[in-house]
């Protein structure tokens, strides 16, 4: 579950697509000017407090469900005397339940063996018409075959971790929950987790109260693994957020962007000054700078565990998940560093990873190429460089809009490259493991898709 966003503020005026904005207002009230103008100061701040109205008011909110779950509650925010770490020990294997919950009469499980081109079809469809839509339902998520099976298989992969519910009678796939296994660390301690995501429930169905059993699901098959913690992100308000980021948006096929509604034409601007104000080099400027290949594993591995070891929260990544999470993958992961031309060392990285969504209702496109920043390591270039040629080879590839969270660094360079605010926030969560206070999202290193 990630998120999209709409352009909120008076920014460069994005608004594309998901995660999660049961706290948004409206989406594309976007105008077209990068931050500065008009960010801050007028319509965001307004959206800033509603947000925080709105998230206040979500404290209030009973939680039937989550209430029961071993995961931080709302009572106890700001009670310092808990301790930090899993909140309930785990049990002996033997104690878990070896029996799928109960699911209503009418339905059943299925594992969901993506490999097969029928299921991930299935899979494909379900998303594509039911997963993450906009508050104002104009775009939806539309992740694409190859993404599924890039995210749903990583090193050391479960299959009994992705998780369908079938109608009985048609065999149509109306629900579906996923984990992957990850190695996180919080603090010095690195966690072995599960990275749940994907959570679907058919639009017939919902509010039948279908999304916690297949939580429970997926939980009872992750601890049958002997893992006990999870991490998942949701734009929604649930008990009790880590972080609390925002995604923002930086426009690279700006006509567009204003043609579906993704973003609106600034105040005082013309069309024509607008795709001025957005327009990049034609190449990378950096010398040395280059795609990802095979080769640079191990000295990627390197830079970025480096640099995810300063943040609070942040996956702990060895090779083998180097090569699985960021080795080029045409249309779903792009990755590039910058070689010394002097002294071939690798001194920079940069990643995004491909994400569209189904623009909902436009007779003239149907589709909005995003590209989502991803992991970035700069330590010899600028991180502003590095980010501008991350931009300029998504405009090469011809995406319509970049979109990267205030996570880790980024908040560096987001204004200064023309990156609007969205109007959405993107909420993350331990199950089973309680930090004893928020963080901030610059302190957060993790990317969840
Ligand atoms: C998210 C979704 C599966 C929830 O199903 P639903 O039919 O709306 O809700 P249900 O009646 O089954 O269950 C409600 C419970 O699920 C919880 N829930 C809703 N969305 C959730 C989410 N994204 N993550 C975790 N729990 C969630 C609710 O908080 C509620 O529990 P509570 O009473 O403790 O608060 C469904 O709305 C959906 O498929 N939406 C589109 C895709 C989507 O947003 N997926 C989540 C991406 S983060």
């Amino acid at each position: 579950m990630a998120v999209g966003g709409g352009d909120s503020s008076g920014s460069s005026g994005e608004d594309p697509n998901p995660r999660l904005y049961a706290t948004n207002p409206s989406p594309a009230a976007a105008t077209d000017q990068p931050a500065e103008e008009g960010t801050e100061n007028g319509v965001s701040s307004i959206e800033t407090i509603a947000h925080k109205i709105q998230e206040s008011l979500s404290l209030n909110k009973r939680h039937r469900f989550w209430e029961t779950q071993p995961v931080g509650q709302f009572k106890d925010l700001g009670d310092s005397s808990l301790p930090e770490g899993p909140i309930e020990p785990p049990t002996l294997l033997s104690e878990v339940k070896k029996e799928p919950y109960n699911l209503p009469a009418l339905y059943e499980w299925t594992t969901c063996d993506i490999d097969e081109d029928a299921t991930a079809a299935e899979v494909y469809n379900l998303l594509t018409n039911n997963y993450v839509e906009d508050d104002e339902n104009m775009f939806r998520f539309n992740y694409s075959k190859e993404f599924l099976r890039w995210a749903l298989r990583p090193p050391g992969y479960f299959k009994s971790w992705h998780i369908g519910v079938r109608v009985k009678a048609s065999k149509k796939l109306v629900g579906f929950i996923t984990g992957v296994p990850a190695r996180i660390r919080v603090r010095q301690d690195v966690v072995r987790m599960a990275e749940v995501n994907f959570l679907c429930v058919h639009k017939k169905l919902r509010s039948k109260r279908l999304a916690p059993v297949l939580i429970k699901e997926v939980t009872r098959r992750i601890h049958l693994e002997d893992i006990w913690q999870a991490a998942y992100t949701a734009g929604v308000v649930l008990p009790t957020p880590i972080a609390t980021c925002q995604y923002w948006h930086r426009s690279l096929n700006p006509k567009k962007l204003i043609d579906v509604g993704f973003s609106r034409l600034g105040a005082r601007m013309t069309m024509s000054r607008t795709i001025r104000l957005y327009k990049l080099p034609a190449s990378p400027v950096t010398p040395g700078f280059r795609k990802m290949e095979l080769r640079d594993i191990p000295a990627v591995t390197r830079l970025l565990r480096e640099d995810l070891s300063r943040f609070v929260v942040a996956p702990d990544l060895d090779e083998l998940d180097v090569e699985h999470w960021l080795l080029p993958r045409e249309a779903v992961v792009d990755s590039f560093l910058v070689e010394s031309p002097e002294t071939h060392e690798i001194t920079d990285f940069c990643s995004f990873y491909t994400l569209p969504s189904s623009i909902l209702n436009n007779s003239n496109y149907s589709t909005l190429k995003a590209a989502y920043s991803y992991y970035n390591v700069a330590t010899k270039t600028s991180l502003l460089q590095l980010m501008n040629d991350a931009l300029t080879v998504a405009k090469q590839k011809e995406y319509d809009v970049f979109n990267a969270l205030d996570v880790m660094e980024n908040e560096s360079f987001l204004k200064e490259l023309k990156f609007g605010p969205g109007d959405g926030m993107l909420h993350y969560y331990l199950y089973n493991y309680r930090l004893r206070n928020g963080m901030k999202p610059s302190e957060l290193g993790l990317v969840l898709l």
